[in-house]
């Protein structure tokens, strides 16, 4: 059985009727632009082969009743129920908040929803920086916009997803993966000026140049709830307060040294330094993927995971492992990506140097007494769809 007559198998089980339809949004994988997005700044990432599905109907009263597909430990469905209307933020816990999450910040925007029946699915690794949460959050969103007949813009949604995780579950997140999960498109890479909500989608043509991106969940679990990804979202609004600019976004690159003179704190002046110069790094990867020199970003890419590591200090023993060992075993680049504090690192390398680096890495991480970390080769795939 195909995940998606599995998914429908599920819905008959749990609700006894057929689901309306199947909406799947991919996970993402950020190719540079860390931490840019809460300072109105550039990102570019790219869609992964993995999504969440959503199979939904539309229910006569105004309740909202969601399943997991996956099982809880005694076979059994596990069924949330809420009513629409009493929504409230805070007011749910887990994977639910999520869903639940989104259908209240479509009644906030102004969209007339009636219930529904939700059924989830879904393989992105969950803790993994992958976005398995925004997801989520944009199956679901696409789900309820077409059932219900809604008539917003992919963006109007992403950002709705971005409420609902923000206000709804109570994370500080920027817009990029709401905004990856909904816009990229396969073969490319989704440059978002986080500020204007301009998109290109850059051509990541890998394959003819002999090279290939590898994603590698190190397995150690990042809670976004963790209350470090909170603290550099202040750190950073302070550095734009000393600065008097609306964000970091308004220090141009070639004023970084006078703008960091200004900043009286040392770790706060080091968490702008990191933004203010990854804007340049997603830039100049921007142009030389358009200029057809894709080899040429690797160093780009280690470069920013340098200052993840030692200015942004996101980073941890196991994602310094993966980016030392792939560059010692002839990767072209490789850096963190996502939220940081675990999760996975994103590498850049040649057909023939593929094979020397994942097992490189599997070596040192069992050297290390660390689990077996999941090397997977990737390539860009599409945003959110319908898909039955
Ligand atoms: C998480 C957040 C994003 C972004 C990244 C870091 O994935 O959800 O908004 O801030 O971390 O770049």
């Amino acid at each position: 059985m195909s995940p998606r007559q599995a998914l429908g198998e599920g819905f008959r089980h749990v609700f006894g009727r057929l689901p309306e339809g199947i909406w799947s949004a991919p996970g993402r994988v950020n190719l540079i632009g860390e931490f840019t997005d809460y300072n109105d700044g550039y990102v570019l990432p790219l869609a992964l082969p993995f999504s969440s599905m959503a199979s939904a109907a539309r229910r006569d009263d105004d309740l909202v009743r969601v399943a997991s597909a996956q099982r809880s430990e005694s076979g059994e469905f596990s069924v949330v129920e809420a009513a629409t209307d009493k929504l409230r933020p805070g007011a749910t816990m887990g994977w639910a908040s999520y869903v639940l999450g989104v259908i209240w910040a479509l009644r906030q925007a102004g969209a007339k929803l009636g219930g529904v029946d939700l059924v989830i699915d879904s393989d992105v690794p969950i803790g993994a920086g992958l976005s398995s949460s925004a997801a989520l959050e944009c199956s679901v969103a696409l789900a309820l916009h077409d059932l219900y007949g809604l008539s917003l813009s992919r963006q109007d949604l992403a950002l709705v997803a971005q409420r609902a995780e923000n206000e709804f579950v109570g994370v500080p997140t920027g817009i990029m993966d709401q905004t990856a999960s909904l816009l990229c498109r396969s073969g490319h890479a989704l440059f978002l000026d986080t500020r204007t909500f301009e998109v290109r989608q850059i051509p990541l043509d890998l394959k003819p140049v002999g090279l290939t991106l590898l994603v590698v969940n190190t397995g150690v679990k990042h809670a976004l709830g963790n209350s470090a990804y909170a603290d550099r979202v202040r750190d950073c609004r302070q550095a734009a307060k000393e600065l008097g600019v609306p964000a970091l976004r308004d220090v141009a690159p070639e004023n970084i040294d006078d703008a960091l003179a200004k900043i009286t704190d040392e770790v706060v002046r080091r968490r702008a330094r990191h933004v203010i110069s990854e804007q340049s790094r997603v830039l100049e990867v921007v142009r030389l993927l358009e200029s057809g020199r894709p080899a040429e970003v690797g160093p780009v890419l280690s470069a920013g995971h340098r200052s993840l590591r030692y200015d942004y200090e996101v980073s941890c023993a196991e994602l310094d492992t993966v980016v030392d060992v792939a560059l010692a075993n002839g990767a072209l680049g490789a850096r963190m990506t996502g939220g940081g504090f675990g999760g996975s690192a994103v590498v850049l390398v040649g057909f023939a140097k593929t094979e020397a680096v994942t097992m490189g890495i599997a070596e040192a991480f069992a050297a290390r007494g660390y689990s077996p970390p999941q090397t997977i080769e990737i390539v860009a795939c599409d945003g959110a769809s319908r898909v039955a």
